[in-house]
């Protein structure tokens, strides 16, 4: 599949990073579950901001890999709240990377909408603090 060619979105990502030759699936593409774990990371990010404290995952609701990622890719994360319950907080994160870097291109990678639960020290759900 030819890739896509866009340019970061005009906010701060939540998180970069680089992967590295031990992320790779037989493929040689990077393993689908790293970037399903950076993604959990990088939606918790905004999701403990709002609950100002601690959350656990309760949810994927959607997961979408557009584009494989490759070793050496700068992969961008960013997060942002969706919505909120009374306890829960629905985040939105996309994926981009940025390759070659003698001729560098942006892809977007990846698309997931999760869902977080605010909880306390014994990881009991508690109810959101009001927005700042
Ligand atoms: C998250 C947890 C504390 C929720 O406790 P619970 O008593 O089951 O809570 P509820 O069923 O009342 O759901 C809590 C909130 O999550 C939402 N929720 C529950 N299941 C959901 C689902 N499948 N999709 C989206 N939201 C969901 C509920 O709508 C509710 O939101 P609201 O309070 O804003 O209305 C508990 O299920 C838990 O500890 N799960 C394990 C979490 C974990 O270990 N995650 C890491 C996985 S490795």
């Amino acid at each position: 599949m030819p890739d896509t060619i866009t340019e970061l979105p005009d906010k701060h990502p939540v998180l970069r990073v680089m992967p590295m030759p031990s992320e790779v699936n037989p493929q040689g593409d990077v393993f689908g579950g790293w970037i399903m774990a950076q993604v959990d990371v990088a939606g918790a990010i905004p999701a403990m901001r709002r609950a100002r404290g601690r959350v656990t995952t309760v949810a994927v609701n959607s997961f979408l890999f557009k584009q494989p990622v490759s070793v050496g890719d700068v992969v961008s994360f960013f997060a942002e709240v969706v919505a909120t319950g009374r306890t829960s907080i629905k985040v939105r994160v996309e994926v981009y990377a940025e390759r070659h870097p003698a001729q560098p291109i942006t892809v977007k990678v990846t698309e997931a909408e999760l869902t977080y639960v605010a909880i306390n020290q014994h990881g009991e759900k508690r109810e959101l603090p009001t927005p700042q």
